[in-house]
């Protein structure tokens, strides 16, 4: 179900007009919906019942405090990239035996604390971390389980910035070096390898890619279990596309071609599972965009509109420090106003107000005639949204709202002004 959706002319987020929370706590904002969360991530743990198997969300995403106690209390484990994320998780609320640590740079520090912590896994990506793993176990006296993030050189046919599974991105150990560091890895004094781990990149449209990278995994969990590595554990990555475009249809809406409409993320996991369930390992997923993106939106106001010669700008107050995807990866949101006054079009530039020509969030777009002061929403914006947020221009980060039903919740104030000090 869509829980951020038109009720004639009016965009509600579960019950709630996003008028309403525009007017009350202002904007730039961030609003969620509960409900849409929670069914997100039971629709990936549906398939996965039957077998040993964890849903790790990947706190990256969004990892609003809220929003983690949420997936905590639902069940999932916990996919971390840093000392930070592993905190937030663990006070959160999620059990450490369901906490995977990846990333390609862990320090020194934040090895040890994940190990004071009792984590189900490191997820380690180079022989020398893999030695120094082992080190700080020793030293603490510990074992630590680790799992190999192999890189299985498969194109994702995703943005170049987000694709990691090929041999020239710097993640993983590439498949010809895989086995080798699988036997290093095992004659370390202090490490239990346990598993396999790949990722093969995010916003990934199609089933080919994961079946390609499933059937590379089981293969290189046989052969290791040949060389009597018997590895017991696969930690699958995350990466399910979600739809950015055309995500609302309404009369009072220019029409979007949707382009590539990525299954929902349920099929993923059924499509991959048959040929992962064959090896008999434990099952985890990592996903974090399937789970919060399409739960969230940005909400912004008209500041001004302009012609300068040819174009049409409508300049926004959210910016590319509220949210970064448009000006880092060129990513495409369906942006649409909350309440629909007109069924007039014109193609227009929306910008927001930081000093720079690469603060934009649609370009030579067909968009509803506005005018200052009409509230606007920018869709799918639940993940890679906050987190990317900055304090660039000195301009304060946004509050975040989480809505269940009828009931609105403040999960994160705006900064103030005198927070920038
Ligand atoms: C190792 C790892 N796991 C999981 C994820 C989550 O990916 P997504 O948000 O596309 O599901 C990422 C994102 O880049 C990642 O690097």
């Amino acid at each position: 179900m869509q829980y951020i959706r038109y009720q004639e002319q009016d965009l509600l987020c579960e019950d709630v007009p996003l008028s309403e929370l525009a007017e009350e706590f202002g904007t730039p904002l961030y609003v969620y919906s509960k409900n849409q969360i929670v069914e997100n991530f039971r629709a990936i743990k549906a398939p996965l019942t039957e077998i040993n198997s964890v849903v790790c969300y990947a706190l990256k995403a969004n990892s609003n405090p809220a929003i983690l106690a949420l997936l905590a209390e639902e069940g999932a484990g916990a996919d971390v990239v840093s000392a930070g994320e592993l905190s937030l998780a663990l006070k959160a609320g999620f059990a450490p035996g369901r906490i995977a640590f990846a990333g390609v740079g862990k320090r020194e520090d934040e090895i040890e604390y994940a190990l004071k912590n009792d984590i189900c896994i490191f997820n380690a990506e180079s022989t020398q971390e893999l030695q120094l793993i082992s080190l700080v176990a020793m030293r603490l006296g510990k074992k630590a389980r680790v799992g190999l993030r192999v890189n299985p050189d498969i194109d994702a046919q995703s943005h170049p910035y987000i694709t990691t599974g090929l041999k020239e991105n710097k993640f993983g150990i590439s498949a010809g070096e895989a086995f080798a560091a699988f036997q290093f890895a095992a004659g370390l004094p202090a490490l239990e390898v346990v598993g396999v781990h790949t990722h093969i990149g995010s916003q990934i449209v199609k089933v080919e890619p994961f079946i390609e990278a499933a059937r590379f995994v089981a293969g290189l969990v046989g052969k290791l279990r040949e060389a009597g590595i018997m590895v017991q554990h696969i930690d699958f990555g995350g990466g399910f596309g979600v739809q950015y475009v055309n995500v609302l249809t309404h009369e009072g809406l220019p029409h979007e071609n949707p382009g590539a409409t990525p299954p929902p993320p349920g099929d993923f996991v059924g499509a991959i599972l048959p040929i992962l369930k064959e090896t008999g390992c434990s099952i985890w997923f990592e996903p974090g965009r399937s789970i919060v993106a399409n739960a969230g939106v940005l909400l912004t106001n008209v500041l001004y509109t302009k012609e300068n010669g040819t174009k049409k700008f409508i300049i926004v107050d959210a910016g590319m420090n509220d949210l970064l995807r448009p000006a880092l990866y060129d990513a495409y949101h369906q942006i649409v106003p909350i309440k629909i006054a007109t069924y007039e079009h014109e193609k227009v530039d929306i910008v927001g107000p930081i000093c720079e020509t690469g603060d934009f969030f649609a370009r030579d777009r067909m968009f509803a005639k506005v005018k200052r002061n009409d509230h606007l929403a920018i869709l799918t914006a639940g993940a890679y949204g906050y987190v990317n947020t900055s304090n660039y221009n000195a301009r304060p980060r946004p509050a975040e709202i989480l809505v269940n039903g009828g009931k609105v919740r403040i999960v994160r104030e705006r900064q103030t002004l005198d927070q920038l000090f």
